[in-house]
């Protein structure tokens, strides 16, 4: 169903992959897009798109852009929570650090941002908020298993926030992409470690073909504007190809945990007792 198109956008992680692509369809489409990046230099110089400073690791570096971007939009309709990315390491032996820092990458800014937005939102009488989460937190990837827990947090958070915003004007949407051709694989930070080099390494690379393979960021942004013109958008959106974003979820839903591990270790080619180097 098509409701008014709302003008103005709050982005995180606008400088690339599919936060990239939601700001050039949604500037060409007529919002006005405010978007991060740690460095500022790095995004893009577009009509309708205002480029600002943010470190999601950092709290002032949130509240001071958002009171930046608020001052000069005057307000937010829509929300869009999307940067991020990963450290891929044995879980064991991840420092509690870089743990901390997924969570309050991928969780704790964001849900700063929806707290910063909320008041605004309730106030005029309308609002969106599109959390950019991951089907890794349905199916968790082996050596991202802080990346996956904060993504599942995150969703969670989301349908918690739709629960508590039932009978308000402001909609949450947690969208799931499955693999997605951006440079998140490369952005990835590995965590040294002295054990288990080949099933790792197989897990990389497989993780490495995959992206490489998927569709590309487009495919998202399209999703996002469908959900931010859908006056009752779906709770949950999954995007991505058919067998991820469509078989996969189902799969979740329907089939014993036994039987999805199973898969997931043939998946990432884990053979048992294949335990390497
Ligand atoms: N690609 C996939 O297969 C895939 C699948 C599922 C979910 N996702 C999710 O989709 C979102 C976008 O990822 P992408 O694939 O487009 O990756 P990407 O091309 O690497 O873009 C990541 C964006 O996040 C920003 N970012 C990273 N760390 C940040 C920090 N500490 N503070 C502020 N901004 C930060 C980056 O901005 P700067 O570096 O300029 O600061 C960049 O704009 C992420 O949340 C990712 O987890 C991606």
């Amino acid at each position: 169903m098509e409701s008014k198109r709302p003008s103005t956008v709050l982005l995180t992680g606008a400088s690339s992959g599919i936060g990239l692509e939601i700001v050039r369809l949604l500037a060409a489409r007529g919002c006005e897009v405010w978007g991060t990046s740690r460095d500022a230099a790095k995004l893009p110089q577009l009509p309708h798109f205002h480029p600002l400073r943010m470190d999601l690791t950092d709290d002032a570096s949130i509240r001071e852009s958002f009171a930046q971007a608020q001052r000069e939009a005057g307000g937010f309709d829509v929300l869009i929570n999307n940067a991020g990315s990963a450290v891929f390491g044995p879980t064991a032996l991840m420092p509690v650090e870089m743990m901390r820092e997924q969570f309050q990458l991928l969780l704790h800014g964001p849900m700063e941002l929806v707290r910063l937005s909320l008041p605004a939102m309730c106030q005029c009488g309308c609002g969106l908020i599109v959390n950019i989460t991951s089907l890794a937190g349905t199916f968790p990837i082996p050596y991202m298993a802080a990346y996956s827990a904060a993504k599942g947090a995150l969703s969670a958070c989301s349908q918690c926030l739709r629960l508590e915003l039932a009978g308000t004007p402001v909609r949450v949407v947690d969208v799931q992409p499955a693999d997605i051709n951006t440079a998140f694989h490369t952005a990835t930070r590995r965590v040294a470690a002295d054990t288990d080099h080949t099933r790792q390494e197989a897990v990389w690379e497989i993780q490495r073909r995959n992206m490489a393979a998927a569709p590309p960021p487009q495919c998202v942004a399209e999703a996002v504007w469908r959900v931010i013109n859908d006056r009752n958008p779906p709770p949950v959106v999954a995007v991505g190809s058919f067998f991820q974003a469509k078989l996969g979820p189902w799969a979740a839903r329907f089939l014993p945990a036994r039987w999805l591990d199973w898969f997931l270790r043939r998946y990432y080619g884990i053979q048992d007792g294949s335990r390497g180097s």
